[in-house]
């Protein structure tokens, strides 16, 4: 997945104290990737349904090889790469790296065996667990860190990858075999608003710890008086819509939504299906009747914005949803819990959901904040370059590392996308 450069690290810890941190954070993030992969099959990690996801054993190979290609290579001497051919087939994108394969042709890397490539994530992360003992630059710190968020992005990538390869199977295979004790989901409270007053507001990263380089430069934004929604819309919401001819009424929709929607023959979420006149969704579990209190989730971004029309509201930009992300903890379903679905929301409070669950459709394009610069080198090429035709998403999902989401995050996709744990919030204005 996309994303860059970071802010520095001014820590007044010792450098011990920073040297286990660091590896400690490794570490656990590394083993999160294979614990994530435990339940697949062999033949699960082959699996590329469609051109924009990537089999789970690239995932594994291919963040295991940016630590190589941009901290081993470059700052441990010692350090001789035991595939050297790994450096162009499990690039991704780095025109500054060199060649790679087709991004849709990853399936066909029968080889390296899976086994093969977890001997390297093994030779790997010998290697960096000994580099990150000595005392290095902060720029190679940096570089570490951008590493392990880079990974975490893979896993949520994993996550929703292997859930949509799986549900491409017409047998509808399970990630998982099914809880027993569920957790019970109530009726989430009435939609309430929240309201936020105009203002000229600062939005962006500015602190200490890591942010990737598209959440700066910090800079102020007038807002006029807005109210966002206090929880997300429910499938029992989106059923209405869907009952009230959403899907078939051109004038709620954009014109490139409307014809996404007739080309593709939408008329639900994806993984919505109708059995004997129920509609049932597919979830990590496998197919389970359609939970009506749960957030909406695998939609499009025409699809988020025509509710809004529907609804008689609008999608929140990004500069509003983050000054008012300002006021939640970030707390929530994230992957840490392992639910690896969207959950009702529950209490009663002015704003909930805010974090995790599923990732909020904003009316924002993504462009650079005023006075971007990309980094130098490799890395310069991580978000920059994917600023153009894709909008932005905020707060993180079930599928999210809990450390790896801030107020400040900005995820991007194309508006046709809805693989991943996507769905809607409604703003209005006050
Ligand atoms: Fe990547």
């Amino acid at each position: 997945m996309q994303q860059a450069a970071l802010a520095p690290e001014k820590s007044l810890a010792p450098l011990s104290d920073q040297r286990e941190f660091l590896l400690r954070h490794y570490l656990t993030v590394r083993e999160t990737s294979l614990r994530l992969c435990a339940p697949l099959s062999v033949e699960d990690h082959a699996l590329q349904p469609i051109s924009d996801a990537s089999p789970a054993k690239w995932h594994l190979a291919h963040t295991t090889w940016f630590f190589e290609t941009f901290v081993l290579s470059q700052y441990d001497k010692q350090y001789r790469p035991p595939h050297p051919a790994f450096r162009n087939l499990f690039n991704s994108y780095y025109n500054t790296v060199g060649d790679r394969p087709l991004r849709t042709l990853r399936h066909i890397l029968s080889r390296p065996s899976l086994d093969e490539v977890h001997a390297y994530r093994s030779a790997v992360d010998e290697a960096m667990a000994g580099l990150i003992q000595h005392d290095l630059p902060p720029a190679a710190r940096d570089l570490i860190t951008l590493g392990i968020n880079h990974e975490q992005q893979h896993q949520e990538l994993t996550v929703t990858d292997v859930k949509n390869g799986l549900w491409a199977n017409p047998l509808r295979p399970p990630y998982r075999i099914a809880t027993e004790n569920a957790i019970a989901q109530p009726k989430p409270a009435g939609l309430g608003w929240r309201s936020f007053p105009e203002g000229v507001y600062p939005i962006g990263y500015e602190g200490d710890g890591f942010a990737f380089d598209n959440e700066g430069p910090r800079h102020k934004v007038y807002l006029d008086p807005f109210r966002l929604a206090s929880r997300l819309i429910t499938n029992a919401e989106y059923l209405d819509f869907m009952r009230d001819g959403g899907y078939a009424t051109p004038t709620l929709w954009l014109s490139d939504g409307w014809d996404t929607v007739r080309n593709n023959q939408w008329t639900a979420p994806l993984y919505w299906e109708q059995r004997d006149g129920e509609w049932w969704n597919y979830t990590i579990e496998g197919m389970q009747p359609l939970n009506l209190n749960e957030p909406v989730c695998h939609v499009s971004y025409y699809e988020a914005d025509a509710f809004a029309h529907w609804a008689g509201a609008r999608l929140a930009t990004e500069f509003e949803w983050e000054i008012a992300a300002e006021t939640s903890a970030i707390a929530g379903n994230f992957l840490d819990l392992g639910a690896l679905h969207p959950r009702a929301a529950y209490g009663d409070g002015p704003l909930t959901q805010m974090f995790g669950d599923v990732w909020e459709w904003t009316a924002s394009a993504y462009t650079p904040y005023p006075g971007f610069k990309t980094a130098a080198g490799a890395v310069g090429e991580y978000n920059g370059k994917f600023m153009c035709n894709q909008m932005v998403l905020r707060g993180g999902s079930c599928a999210t590392p809990r450390s790896h989401i801030r107020a400040t995050y900005r995820n991007f996709f194309p508006p046709h996308v809805r693989w991943q744990f996507m769905g809607i919030r409604l703003a209005n204005g006050d």
